[in-house]
């Protein structure tokens, strides 16, 4: 078990080397997640690591603040529903000697981390979707709970009215975080997580409700190992938010962590994933959002996405945070 004093290790943390290459030996302590909402969710983590939670424990404790806000319309309770009224979940956690678990189109459940968790805990499999999922949450003892709020309803309502199915690219970027319904980045993103302790081992946890109004069964990034999150001992970890069909296609943490094993930073990997998809889509990715988040085994971070607007949050091993901007491909 990861302790506080392993986690910690007794370090004194001078800063955030966002974007940098190696330049210590020694692993940092840190914790790093997707948005600005991502600060409590690490104020949530590093508390789960003080107390001498595992890294599994700190990602899945830091991932269910956004899961229980209300006012997060793109994770947990109070997400956004599919074009039909339904709110459904994925999420996937991952510790870095292979273990995963994940969720897809999970109902009724507020905390997907948690099924996530169970999953990797209590199954042989590594995915469960949709009723099978909700179901396994129900036998795991999790409460039935309507995740469609009445914000959440009155903008699905809004939305029927002209039903148009076109994904709002970096809505985050055009109106900022926490605005009215249909507006900000809640409409559609992501918690992406990665932590990693002084030993320099290293988990990660990704949940959403996904695109805001998508199809029925539509599943995106998140919960899909490689795409939405990926882990690898001894080299590192990344996580991805955005447009999940674009991350999906390449899968874009997996390519993180091979830039990575090359010897890449965690800067020049998430760059270098980036430049691929728009090289490969081209006019197809005009005004959709990426981004890339990757965390090395030492605490080196780095952060890129293809349109300005992409924030993150950094805690260190004294628990300070700083939200940073992520450097685009794109000026707008
Ligand atoms: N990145 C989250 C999604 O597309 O569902």
């Amino acid at each position: 078990m990861t302790t506080r004093r392993t986690f910690l290790g007794g370090m004194a943390v001078t800063g955030i080397a966002a974007g940098t290459a190696a330049q210590a030996a020694a692993p940092r302590a840190t914790i790093v997640s997707t948005w600005d909402f991502g600060a409590a969710a690490n104020a949530a983590g590093y508390a789960k690591m003080r107390a001498g939670g595992s890294l599994l424990d700190v990602v899945e404790a830091a991932a269910m603040v956004p899961e229980a806000d209300p006012e997060n319309h793109s994770v947990g309770y109070g997400g956004y529903p599919d074009r039909d009224g339904h709110v459904t979940l994925d999420a996937v956690i991952m510790d870095d000697a292979g273990g995963v678990g994940a969720v897809a189109a999970l109902e009724d459940t507020v905390h997907a981390i948690s099924v996530a968790r169970r999953v990797m805990d209590k199954t042989p499999h590594t995915l469960l979707v949709g009723e099978g999922a909700t179901r396994f949450a129900r036998d795991q003892g999790f409460p039935k709970v309507d995740l469609l709020t009445p914000p959440a309803e009155q903008a699905w309502r809004e939305w029927l009215k002209t039903s148009q199915y076109k994904p709002e690219a970096n809505v985050e970027n055009k109106r900022g975080p926490h605005a009215g319904p249909r507006g900000g980045a809640l409409d559609h993103d992501t918690i992406g997580l990665l932590a990693c302790d002084v030993l320099g081992r290293m988990a990660g946890a990704c949940t959403t409700s996904g695109m805001a109004f998508k199809m029925r069964g539509r599943v995106g990034d998140s919960p899909q190992v490689g795409a939405g999150l990926y882990v690898e001992r001894g080299v590192g970890g990344a996580t991805s938010t955005g447009l999940g069909e674009e991350v999906t296609r390449v899968s874009g943490s997996a390519r993180v962590v091979a830039s990575l094993r090359a010897g890449l930073s965690p800067q020049r990997a998430c760059e270098e994933v980036v430049r691929h998809i728009a090289q490969l889509r081209g006019d197809a990715i005009k005004g959709v959002q990426v981004g890339f988040l990757a965390l090395s085994p030492r605490g080196e971070v780095g952060a890129f996405c293809l349109l300005p607007g992409f924030t993150y949050a950094v805690t260190d091993a004294s628990g300070a945070t700083v939200v940073l901007k992520a450097p685009s491909l794109f000026a707008a």
